[in-house]
């Protein structure tokens, strides 16, 4: 699998320039700021990682319109337990934390997608200050759009950025002492160097006085972790499939999805959950002028999702720079809550 992320740094000079859209749309407690990530070559970027010996895809291609609503649906099947542990877990302990940092006034959140689990947080805590960072502009200006409208009282930054690539805050949003959120076990998808270095990104930007609070999925039994990622009603094989639909309809590569098969399965001297497409019948796709054969039992490695324990991770974070405040279990173990100490 190549690096799935690199590091983000707060450091790093800043060249892009505020720039808030029409600001008669805006709520009035909701400032926008476009950092312009760059687009990537998307072409280019496939036809590397398809022809290489072990082909892969990014699991960023899961995300289009329908991979997203996919998404969604995966976190209420009955299999797929971390969104609604973690869910509980920051409802239980919303206070408990909040007292912990000592009323935290902002909190920033990198991949805040469609921001629906700070809402707990904003609810429990009140804060004066909340900054999601998000690479999709449209995703972003409706989530927050909402939100300013949910919490008159809670000023939103929102900062249209690739939040994995290296990248400066803008002045005014430079806070230090801001808890920074990273929910949903997204750390999971990171290989572990990139997660390192990630980590140490996101200690820069909750700054000195800053905190985290991070979720992280726990190792568990083959069959529970299996089942979390073969759902019974087929939602996450047609998350995984999307991903060549997605490619089909955007470089129109032709893969042939109906001989293609969604496979997922615990790896666990990897500590990790492996997401790969096979191919039932070769499959002739089309990479610009390129033409590229993969042979039936290809296997295109999608998506790793690494599965940790409460100490493995605690010690990544304090490996990041970090101090471990304290960590919540659910009583049956499954998904863990970080807080640490920036
Ligand atoms: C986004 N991420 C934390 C999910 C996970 O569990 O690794 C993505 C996912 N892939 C299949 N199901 C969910």
């Amino acid at each position: 699998m190549p690096e799935q992320h690199s590091a983000l740094s707060t450091e790093a000079t800043m060249t892009q320039q505020k720039m808030p859209l029409n600001q008669q749309q805006l709520r009035p407690n909701l400032t926008f700021y476009d950092l312009y990530p760059p687009t990537t070559d998307m072409l280019a970027e496939v036809s590397q990682s398809l022809s290489a010996a072990s082909p892969s895809l990014h699991p960023k291609y899961f995300y289009d319109e329908t991979g997203s609503a996919l998404f969604d649906r995966i976190t209420r099947t009955p299999e797929y337990y971390p969104t609604r542990t973690e869910t509980e877990l920051l409802t239980g302990y919303a206070e408990e934390i909040r007292a912990r940092l000592g009323r935290p006034q902002a909190i920033a959140e990198p991949g805040a997608g469609s921001c629906e689990k700070v809402r707990l947080l904003l609810d429990a805590w009140q804060p004066h200050h909340y900054m999601p960072l998000e690479i999709s502009r449209e995703c972003l200006l409706d989530a927050s759009q909402q939100l300013a409208g949910d919490f008159p009282g809670v000023h939103i930054s929102a900062v249209c950025a690739d939040y994995c690539q290296t990248m400066a805050m803008p002045q005014a949003l430079a806070q230090s002492g801001q808890v920074v959120f990273f929910p949903g076990s997204t750390i999971g998808n990171f290989e572990p160097s990139a997660r390192a270095n990630f980590l140490k990104g996101l200690r820069k930007l909750a700054g000195p006085g800053g905190a985290l609070l991070i979720g992280a999925d726990l190792q568990k039994a083959d069959t529970q972790l299996n089942a979390a990622y073969n759902d019974a009603e087929g939602f996450t094989a047609a998350f995984n499939l999307n991903a060549l639909h997605h490619l089909n309809r955007e470089l129109d590569c032709q893969f042939d999805t109906d001989n293609m098969r969604h496979v997922a399965f615990y790896n666990r001297e990897q500590q990790r959950i492996e997401m790969h497409l096979e191919c039932l019948s070769d499959q002739h796709i089309q990479l610009g002028e390129r033409s590229l054969t993969l042979n039936s039992g290809t296997r295109i490695h999608t998506e790793n999702s690494y599965k940790f324990t409460a100490t493995s991770f605690s010690a990544e974070l304090v490996a990041a720079g970090f101090t471990p405040l304290n960590c919540w279990t659910d009583p049956q173990n499954l998904f863990s809550l970080h807080l640490a100490q920036a």
